[in-house]
């Protein structure tokens, strides 16, 4: 895979999780990259793991909602490192999300519709309109945006999540049509169940849940935030320089199965495994 020696990386969310590694996948292979992230402690840990391993980066302490924060954003990879080729906008966090998104059209609050939209929707419409004039100027860039296999498929009750991530295949297509011509490629990853910092502590509690998880999946396992930064640099790579406006699913095969088959499959697991504490089981019970 080529390296990318001399460019300059924003990933935003880059503290913990997919974005955490991305942006530590990007500075091993000579990206200066830089870190734009609400968690200042975890991010500056990520910093500094990325500065002893002779890598470079930094931290941008930007909440994503916030327009004027995007662009700040984008100015400070300018002015620290002198531009931005690469913006991979993954910030979102379900396990540490202020809001709760969860909710149909008639529970969920409009506050949280428009803190969902603002974080997984709005702010990659503005880091694109604020770093693609610099693209422009180069005739080269990558964009990509973090969508989910819920971009395709629907759990109930989950209108903001889903509405939100299903755009992002939509906002992705169309500008990498927008800006084909200058050479600025745009493509989504849909990533299926992966095992974040804060996903392990949750199965930590729970390991016979993780264990269901993971039957779920054709290959018998959930995915690793590795998984999806080493998609995300293949995209971003001169072996990917065709693809453009494409929206990559990593999910281990799990959207690609019969759901009614795949419902007898699950169905027969817990009967055959009855210790086994089915995730958010109590939730569905009372419906
Ligand atoms: N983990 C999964 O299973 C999974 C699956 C599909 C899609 N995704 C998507 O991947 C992306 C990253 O998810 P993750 O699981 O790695 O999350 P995570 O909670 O592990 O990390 C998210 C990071 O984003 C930061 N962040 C959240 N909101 C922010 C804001 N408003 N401003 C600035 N920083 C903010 C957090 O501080 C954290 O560092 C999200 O877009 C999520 O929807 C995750």
């Amino acid at each position: 895979m080529s390296s990318f020696e001399s460019q300059v990386v924003i990933v935003t969310g880059g503290a913990l999780g997919i974005g955490g590694a991305t942006a530590r996948r990007f500075a091993k292979e000579g990206a200066k990259v830089l870190i734009a992230d609400f968690n200042e402690e975890a991010a500056t840990k990520n910093v500094n793991l990325i500065l002893s391993q002779g890598g470079i980066a930094a931290f941008s302490h930007i909440d994503i909602s916030k327009s004027e924060d995007v662009n700040r954003m984008v100015q400070e990879a300018i002015r620290q490192f002198g531009g931005v080729d690469v913006l991979v906008q993954n910030a979102f966090s379900v396990v540490a999300g202020e809001n709760n998104i969860h909710g149909s059209a008639v529970t969920v609050k409009e506050e949280s519709w428009d803190y969902g939209m603002d974080v997984m929707l709005k702010a990659l419409y503005l880091g694109a309109k604020h770093c693609i004039p610099h693209m422009q100027r180069k005739q080269f860039g990558n964009i990509i945006n973090i969508a989910s296999v819920h971009s395709f498929l629907q759990e109930p009750n989950m209108l903001v999540y889903e509405t939100a991530k299903a755009a992002v295949v939509g906002l992705t297509r169309q500008m990498a049509v927008d800006f084909g011509p200058d050479n600025i490629r745009v493509n989504a990853i849909a990533p299926g169940h992966i095992v974040t910092e804060g996903l392990q502590k949750v199965w930590t509690q729970n390991p016979s849940g993780l264990q269901f998880f993971e039957n779920q999946y054709p290959l018998r396992k959930t995915g690793v935030p590795d998984d999806i930064a080493d998609g995300i640099a293949f995209l971003c790579s001169e072996q990917a320089s065709f693809i453009t406006g494409h929206t990559l699913v990593i999910d281990g095969g799990l959207s690609i199965q019969l759901q009614e088959k795949f419902g007898i499959q699950q169905g027969v697991f817990a009967r055959k495994h009855p210790e086994v504490q089915i995730p958010d089981a109590a939730y569905y019970e009372e419906k």
